[in-house]
Order: C-alpha cells, then sequence, then structure tokens
C-alpha cells in the first residue's frame, strides 16, 4: 500500500519504518528540517532499539522516504496517518493545533480518495473535528473528494517500540466506513498473523480507550507509590508486597513498581487531557485528580530522603546521579521525574555529576540552566568522592554494578535508589548504607 505519515517523531517515525517493512511504499513528512535531514543522511534523531537498522534496510530497498515536502506528502499515500504531538495547552487540554493543521494540510492537497488515520492520542470527538476540517479545505477548492477518517490510536512503548509495534498485544480501529475497515484490516494482517488481536469500534470509544489505557497504568503506578510510602511509615517492604499482590491474577504484576514517579510525553499529559475532557462535560474525575497529586509527590520523594539523610542546606554536598531519561532505553526527557530532582537538588546548593547510558545529550540540552550539573561517560566516574550516588532510572547496566567500586570512590557510601534495584539486606551486609523507596531494612532471605 502507499503510506504517508505527517509527523516523524517516536511514534511517526516507528509507525512508518514498521509498515515498509511489511513490503508497503511510505513517505514520512515533518515540518522540521533538522530531523528529516539526519534521517536522509541514514541516521535517525531518537535513540530506539532496532529501529536504526529497520530505517536503514527499508530506506535501501526504496520503500522508505523522509521529506519536509507537504504537498508531495499528501499525493503520495491512499493511507494518510497523523502522528503529530497532541501537548497540553495551558488548561491541560489536549493542544489538536498540530493535528488539525496536518489535516488541513491533507484537504488543501489531496486530489484522490484518503483515508485519513489519526494515530496521536487525541480527545474524544477529535476524529470529527479531523473530518470537518479536512471538508472545509475541500469545500473552499470548490471540490468534492470521498475520504474516509480513522481512529487508530498508538500503544507502543517507548524504549521498546520497534518489537510493540511489530508484535502488538492488540491494534484498535475505529472507525465506521467499511472499505477503510477492510483496508486497515489488510495492512495490519501481516502484524496479527498468529492470532486476530484487531478491535473494531466506533471512533469515539476508539478515542476514548488510548485515555483510559494511560490513565490505567499511571493509576497503578501512583496506588503504589502511596503504598510505597505507607509501608515505609509501618516497617514493611513495598517490594514484598508487590510480589504479594502481583501474584493474584485479578492484579498482575505489571506497573506496580514504585519508585520516582512517573514521567515520559504520555502519562502526565494524557491523564490530564482526561482530566480535561470529563471536567467540560462535568464531570470530576476524583481519582485521576489524585493519581496526578501523589505523582507530583511522589517526584520530591528522592528529593526528601536526600534532605532527611544531609540537611536542608547542600551547599558543598556532590551527588553522583545515574539515569537521566524518563525510563530506559530511550533518550527521552520529557517530564523525566530527573529533571526535578537535579532541579531541586541544585536549588539547594548541591553539586550533581551525572551519567546516562544515551540521554546526555538530551539531557544537556534540557538542563542546560541548572548551576553546578556536569556529566561523565562511565557511571564508576560520577562516583569519585561524591557524598551519595542517586539512582533514577533502572537501566540494565545499574542492575549489578560492581559494589566495591561504589563503596570505595563515594565519600560516604550511601545510595539513594528511586527504582529499588538492590537488596537492602545485601547492601546492609556489604556496609552500604541504602535507602529505597518503600524498603524495610529487615532481612529479605526468603524474598525471591
Ligand atoms: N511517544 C510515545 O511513546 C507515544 C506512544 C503512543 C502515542 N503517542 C502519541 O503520539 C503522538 C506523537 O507523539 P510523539 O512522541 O511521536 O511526538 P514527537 O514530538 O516525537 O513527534 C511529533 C512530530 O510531529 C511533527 N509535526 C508537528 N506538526 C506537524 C505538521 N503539521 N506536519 C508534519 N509534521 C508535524 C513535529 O515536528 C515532530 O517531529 C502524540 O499524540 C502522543 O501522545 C506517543
Amino acid at each position: 500500500m502507499k503510506i504517508t505519515v505527517i509527523g516523524t517523531g517516536y511514534v511517526g517515525l516507528v509507525t512508518g519504518t514498521c509498515l515498509a517493512e511489511m513490503g508497503n511504499h511510505v513517505v514520512c513528512v515533518d515540518v522540521d528540517g533538522e530531523k528529516i535531514r539526519i534521517l536522509e543522511q541514514g541516521g535517525i534523531p531518537i535513540h530506539e532499539p532496532g529501529l536504526l537498522e529497520m530505517v536503514t534496510r527499508n530506506r535501501s530497498a526504496g520503500r522508505l522516504q523522509f521529506t519536509t515536502d507537504l504537498v508531495a506528502g499528501v499525493a503520495h499515500g491512499t493511507l494518510q496517518f497523523i502522528g503529530v504531538g497532541t501537548p497540553p495547552d495551558e488548561d491541560g487540554a489536549a493542544d489538536l493545533t498540530y493535528v488539525l493543521e496536518a489535516a488541513r494540510n491533507i484537504g488543501r492537497h489531496m486530489t484522490d480518495h484518503k483515508v485519513i488515520i489519526d494515530k496521536s492520542t487525541v480527545p474524544v470527538g477529535t476524529g470529527e473535528r479531523v473530518r470537518a476540517a479536512v471538508a472545509e479545505e475541500l469545500a473552499r477548492r470548490g471540490l468534492t473528494i470521498d475520504f474516509a477518517v480513522v481512529s487508530n490510536p498508538e500503544f507502543l512503548k517507548e524504549g521498546a517500540a520497534v518489537e510493540d509495534f511489530m508484535r502488538p498485544d492488540r491494534i484498535v480501529i475505529g472507525a465506521d466506513d467499511e472499505q477503510a475497515i477492510l483496508l486497515m484490516r489488510a495492512l495490519y494482517s501481516p502484524f496479527i498473523r498468529n492470532h486476530d488481536r484487531l478491535l473494531v469500534m466506533d471512533l469515539k470509544s476508539a478515542e476514548f480507550t488510548k485515555y483510559a489505557a494511560n490513565s490505567m497504568l499511571a493509576t497503578r503506578i501512583s496506588f503504589m507509590n502511596e503504598l510505597a510510602l505507607l509501608a515505609e511509615k509501618v516497617g514493611a517492604d513495598i517490594e514484598l508486597v508487590r510480589k504479594g499482590i502481583g501474584s493474584d491474577p485479578r492484579i498482575g504484576y505489571h506497573f506496580l513498581y514504585s519508585g520516582a514517579g512517573y514521567g515520559g510525553s504520555c502519562f502526565p499529559k494524557d491523564v490530564k487531557a482526561l482530566i480535561s475532557t470529563a471536567r467540560n462535560e462535568g464531570i470530576d474525575l476524583k481519582v485521576l485528580h489524585a493519581v496526578e497529586a501523589a505523582n507530583e509527590r511522589q517526584k520530591l520523594v528522592l528529593v526528601d530522603k536526600v534532605l532527611a539523610r544531609f540537611g536542608s542546606d547542600l551547599t558543598g554536598r556532590r551527588f553522583a546521579i545515574w539515569g537521566l531519561a524518563f525510563k530506559p532505553n530511550t533518550d527521552d526527557m520529557r517530564e523525566a521525574p530527573s529533571r526535578v530532582i537535579i532541579s531541586e537538588l541544585a536549588r539547594r546548593g548541591a553539586s550533581l555529576t551525572a551519567y546516562d547510558p544515551v540521554a546526555m545529550p538530551e539531557a544537556r540540552r534540557v538542563l542546560q540552566d541548572i548551576e553546578g550539573l556536569t556529566f561523565v561517560d562511565q557511571p564508576a566516574q560520577a562516583l569519585d568522592g561524591a557524598d551519595a550516588l542517586i539512582i533514577i532510572t533502572e537501566w540494565k547496566e545499574f542492575k549489578s554494578p560492581d559494589f566495591d567500586a561504589i563503596k570505595s570512590r563515594l565519600k560516604q557510601a550511601v545510595v539513594i535508589d528511586g527504582r529499588n534495584l538492590y537488596e537492602p539486606a545485601l547492601m546492609t551486609a556489604l556496609g552500604i548504607e541504602y535507602i529505597g523507596v518503600g524498603r524495610s531494612n529487615r532481612s529479605c532471605e526468603n524474598a525471591t
């Protein structure tokens, strides 16, 4: 099939590349000339495991092209995916400026039948607004050209995006046009060959499903973070509690880790947007308000632990920071808890030496105003002479570190672990003062 993807960010680039991998002819369009330049020169503008190889393969095969030429982009695809950003506006609602601009652009330049597929995360009712925007542009040109609008929310996880797209748990299609539904079935059938995981529903329900999914996941995280605060007070270990409840199949193990709060480009903005949609309908989503408030508090939990251990004036203190990205396997720093933690510690006079396996270039850009923040190329370098090690992102390479080096290179053998990577009992045995989230320091010998 001939496909155009409008917006070549995390979602657009992965979508376009994976669709090309199945043999489709894909043109990815973006207004950001720098992004397109990097892609045309054989690089990729983001870190995503497996993506560069797939982009390279499909470019060489002539199935994947990148352009800033919006007119050529509209001309190419029968299927027009919209994968542009939907950041929160000042009230927390999703800002649809980019989505509607992309839709208008299709209406301005289309000359034949198009299926317009919204892959961006958009509030209920956006499909209708996309339809109206395209129709308005066609009317302005005095043309009647048939087109369909489909909602196809994306559920990929950054850091595992290629894998998620190639082997999806489910594909949600919201549409009322039978021809468009048939096309979408054909497009996705190679991705779901062993059993059908395509869920067809109406447009509004599809749009709603994406927000419901992210809000549910955010709720689980905030719930566990609150329980972790209580576990510390009463002397329980949240990691044992997590295993205790996760073993119940009605609950399951996913998204039950307490830590430094959720971040990234999706959960914070999608929770806000659903609250905003509900507010417009006169409904106060009390659970989600609490989820948001708990998360804001949680981002400061590591700071509170530093202050409890070292006092409120951190002048002259230096801390090693391991992990900056909002989660492992990505360089995405959007809404990363590290940003709040680093700003707050620096504001109190601390200097910080940070390491992240891939997010340092992006971190340098977004944290450039922070005084006393330096970056190092190796995790061990960050330790030298620091008062404590603070772990913010659970990269694999931090999971089995050289504990002797941690102990000997730090000025004080203190580890403040925002991701609960280590066993408290082991750390105590090693002579390292260990401060996790919701952990007790009792022996965990029987824990598995
Ligand atoms: N990042 C994720 O993990 C993820 C997962 C699922 C869904 N989503 C949703 O997908 C959407 C895109 O997210 P993202 O993380 O890929 O965003 P992004 O910021 O990485 O990419 C968006 C791209 O769209 C481009 N753009 C903006 N307006 C344009 C226009 N009129 N024409 C062409 N290009 C335009 C921007 O230059 C940018 O490169 C959002 O709605 C997001 O909520 C994201």
